[in-house]
């Protein structure tokens, strides 16, 4: 029986579509991220290399993440084309506004997928997105978090103040 080889896909076409786009924001995000971390590396500042990396690290779990439950359930996951993203920053708080930047549009992003999930009634994928738009708030704190930090050490040495940078 054709159900017993490949099972019907449970999930709304719309919504995959726009999965598919997420993998793409995901994947994107995590290579704007090790821009980030090679323009911090370059610059021995060792935390907030560590904090990009780690978190181009996080990008693509999360990428990965919608990838597997596209194909775990019944939808085609598209494998993302990454084209250029920007390598240079003008000083270590234009990275991090950099990446708040591309934290709010991600955000926008699962939440627009999310409301396209809830009207269309795929309650399968408006459950998974939740975990996500839970990881986008703590995201977007985290960032201002650190934006904070810089601006409180404004006068401080550079160095200094990348060590006070949280590694993840
Ligand atoms: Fe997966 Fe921080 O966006």
């Amino acid at each position: 029986m054709k159900t017993a080889i490949r099972r019907d896909m449970i999930l709304h076409v719309e919504v995959v579509d726009l999965l598919n786009q997420q993998i793409m924001m995901e994947q994107r995000a995590s290579s704007k991220y090790l821009a980030m971390a090679s323009w911090c590396d370059q610059r021995e500042l060792r935390n907030s290399a560590t904090y990009f990396y780690n978190q181009a690290e996080e990008e693509r779990t999360h990428m990965m993440k919608i990838f597997k439950f596209i194909n775990d359930n019944g939808g085609s996951a598209l494998s993302p084309t990454i084209t250029e993203v920007p390598h240079e920053f003008e000083s270590l708080r234009d990275t991090f506004e950099a990446s708040l930047d591309a934290e709010i549009e991600v955000t926008q992003s699962i939440h627009h997928v999310f409301k396209k999930a809830r009207q269309v009634g795929d309650f399968t994928s408006e459950l998974f997105l939740q975990w996500f738009v839970t990881e986008q708030a703590e995201e977007e704190e985290k960032v201002r978090d650190i934006l904070d930090l810089i601006d409180l050490m404004d006068d401080m040495p550079l160095k200094m103040i990348d060590e006070r940078i949280p590694t993840e």
